[in-house]
């Protein structure tokens, strides 16, 4: 049998929506420059669905720094993984003002934030080893674990009195085999905005073995007094043996990085496959997330706005009655119920009649008849943006607990 065969006939979970849905709700196009207002099928829309948190994505000493870095540099320079011909001072730069912004002892860049925790877990954990992570991962953090060849423990999203249980668990196999355990979280969960419970699972410290890697790609240069993330917000950055981010959310580019004690960070740097065995990253991009530090550093307002602008929004929505779940984040989720059809039509009738974009989570991403629509504020937002949000989201619940989508849904969409 032709190993391609079984795709004519299932193109996965997803792509078995594709012909109603592509280039609406999958890979949908938004054009222009990264704003709150955008162009989709060449209507200007209101847009919720973008991580550029700090509004850094189009900050005109960021685009200035790109523009130059690329001009200087090129787009090619360095050639080669860092280890072998691709290192430079400039990457060596931004690593040590990363470093000292987390207030860690050293730090290794990576190339996106997917492929470098997935190959930091690998690096770290040997077939004797024990991993222990908390369901609702991140898919990066889900395949790192999936790479791993020795025994891994899974507990309940957030709940702690589970993790000791897994940890005891853990504790008690590593102890036989002659391994270590390795628990890892996110300090912000990307989709629900809840944190982590960075500070009790810290605390666990004191009765169990475990060395503590935390994603905080929601978390850095949003949370804590500094934007230095969640476990700055919850005075436990100390208590973090792996700090890990990527830059395509708050820094608003491409690139990551894990930061910690420096023997861990030069075992990574000669350890971790999907640096060795990739090219660097280019300058111009080092030297735009030098910017993108820089003012994460020097402006304060862009944190304060964006924290005006969350809570403008999530105390509006909850005013209104909206269910927001338990987000202690900007992530803000907006859960309603009903199915496919109710989503897809909601969904339309936003990006049509109200011209507000914003992602939509169904079944099997959150349980069966929820509707999870996804807000992400950003520094560059308004109120008045929030206003005219609120305003829509009231009108097009009312409709959907009339049932007045129930019929279209997926077909209308079919028609354009
Ligand atoms: C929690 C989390 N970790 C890692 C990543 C992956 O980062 P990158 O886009 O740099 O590959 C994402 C999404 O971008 C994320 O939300």
């Amino acid at each position: 049998m032709d190993i391609f065969e079984k795709f004519q006939s299932d193109k996965g979970p997803l792509g078995r929506h594709a012909n109603v849905e592509e280039g609406y709700f999958m890979f949908p196009k938004l054009e222009g420059e990264i704003a709150p207002r955008m162009r989709f099928r060449g209507k200007e829309v209101l847009t919720w669905s973008l991580n550029n948190y700090l509004g850094l994505a189009n900050h005109p000493e960021v685009r200035k720094a790109d523009a130059d870095a690329a001009r200087k540099y090129g787009l090619a320079y360095p050639m080669g993984a860092r280890m072998m011909s691709g290192n430079t001072n400039l990457h060596e730069q931004l690593e040590e003002e990363l470093t000292a912004f987390v207030m860690k002892e050293s730090t290794m860049l990576l190339n996106y934030g997917y492929q470098g925790i997935l190959s930091i877990i690998d690096a770290l954990v040997g077939r004797k080893d024990v991993i222990v992570y908390d369901a609702e991962s991140h898919a990066c953090i889900i395949d790192g674990v999936r790479l791993h060849m020795g025994k891994r423990f899974v507990y309940p999203h957030n709940d702690i009195e589970n993790l000791e249980k897994q940890l005891e668990r853990a504790t008690k196999l590593a102890n036989e085999n002659g391994g270590g355990v390795l628990v890892i979280t996110e300090g912000v969960f990307g989709m629900s905005g809840n944190m982590g419970k960075l500070k009790e699972i810290v605390a666990l410290k004191k009765k169990f073995d475990f060395r503590l890697l935390v994603d905080d790609a929601h978390g850095f240069g949003t949370m804590g007094k500094t934007g230095a993330g969640a476990g700055e917000e919850q005075g436990v950055q100390d208590g973090i043996d792996l700090y890990f981010s990527t830059f395509a959310k708050s820094m608003a580019s491409i690139g990551a990085f894990v930061s910690g004690d420096k023997p861990i960070i030069d075992y990574l740097r000669y350890n971790t496959r999907s640096q060795i065995f990739a090219k660097s990253l280019p300058i111009a991009l080092v030297v735009g997330a030098l910017k993108r530090l820089e003012l994460l550093k020097t402006k304060p307002e862009l944190k304060e706005n964006l924290w005006k602008v969350v809570d403008a929004l999530q105390n509006g929505l909850k005013e209104k009655g909206f269910n927001i779940g338990t987000t202690e984040a900007c992530v803000t989720p907006v859960l309603m119920s009903g199915g496919l059809n109710d989503a897809t039509g909601l969904i339309k009738d936003l990006r049509e009649q109200y011209n507000i974009f914003c992602s939509v989570v169904i079944y099997p991403v959150v349980p069966k008849n929820v509707i999870m629509l996804r807000l992400i504020p950003t520094a560059v937002h308004t109120i008045e943006d929030v206003e005219v949000t609120i305003s829509a989201f009231e009108s097009v619940k009312h409709k959907l607990v009339s049932g007045e989508y129930r019929k279209k849904g997926v077909a209308i969409i079919a028609e354009q």
